[in-house]
């Protein structure tokens, strides 16, 4: 059995459906692929999957290290708009419960870092194409580090990422994809019917920052607060030291290690 078929095979064991599946042995990103699928009239739920790629990418405008063991993994989605907002955080939902089924507690910062003792597990990426009013498509990335070697990981990610296989998980790839992609299937389904019943998911899942001093970066911006709670489309809030709250639709955080 070839990977592509070791994929197939899972996905149907674990009574996954999807609309195609394509494998790379190496690809630039998978996100990449997606989005020429998206533009050619794809439909939604092909799923495109790699063992590594050259040109992985991350939140912000940053690399995502892709060496082999990791789960590289792009779904080409068509959500209204209203659940386009919220998919970063539902679709970080959906990777905490996959990694939940094999044993692993992770917690979600803000938006979707799927962390373990403050170490990163896994990754989202959300990037979308939108015309008037609409939402043409989105390519959902998610990135898991199943059974990397640390040793293949650049020095300054060793100390900051964790694994599946490291945590005592010994689920693989094929296993792996499965269980993101149905648990997926559930959130998305819950984001379509019940959005609000997402960010209530969110918040349950969400690693104990809340009250705590942060720093939040984002395109335009750096300053610091307490992160108090996310709002009902997914903002995160933050009290800043004037006594205002202020709703960070998108950026990064990071909590500060003083004492308060
Ligand atoms: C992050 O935490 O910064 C997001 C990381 C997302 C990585 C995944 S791996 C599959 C897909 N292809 C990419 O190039 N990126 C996403």
């Amino acid at each position: 059995m070839d990977a592509r078929e070791a994929y197939a095979a899972a996905l149907v064991r674990a009574g996954v459906p999807v609309a195609g599946l394509e494998w790379f042995a190496h690809i630039g990103s998978t996100n990449d692929r997606v989005r020429e699928l998206a533009r050619s009239g794809a439909p939604e739920w092909t799923v495109v999957l790699a063992a590594e790629q050259a040109g992985g990418r991350g939140r912000e405008g940053r690399a995502w290290s892709s060496p082999p063991g990791g789960l590289y993994l792009s779904v080409l989605l068509r959500p209204s708009p209203a659940a386009a907002s919220r998919l970063p955080l539902a679709a970080g939902v959906a990777v905490a419960d996959a990694v939940r089924e094999h044993g692993v507690p992770a917690r979600l910062k803000w938006p979707n870092d799927v962390l373990v003792d403050d170490r990163k597990l896994a990754g989202i990426l959300c990037e979308s194409a939108s015309g008037a009013g609409t939402i043409d498509w989105v390519a959902l990335g998610i990135g898991v580090n199943v059974e990397l070697d640390p040793a293949t990981l650049p020095p300054e990610l060793r100390g900051q990422t964790a694994s599946l296989r490291a945590l005592g998980a010994s689920c693989s790839l094929p296993e792996a994809a499965a269980s993101v992609l149905a648990a997926l299937r559930v959130w998305y389904d819950a984001l379509v019917s019940h959005p609000e019943s997402v960010i209530d998911a969110w918040r349950a899942r969400s690693a104990a920052w809340w009250g705590k001093p942060v720093e939040v970066r984002t395109m335009s911006e750096l300053f610091t607060g307490r992160a108090v709670d996310v709002d009902a489309e997914g903002a995160l809030l933050v009290t800043t030291p004037d006594g205002q709250t202020r709703r960070v639709l998108s950026g990064d955080v990071v909590r500060l290690r003083r004492s308060g």
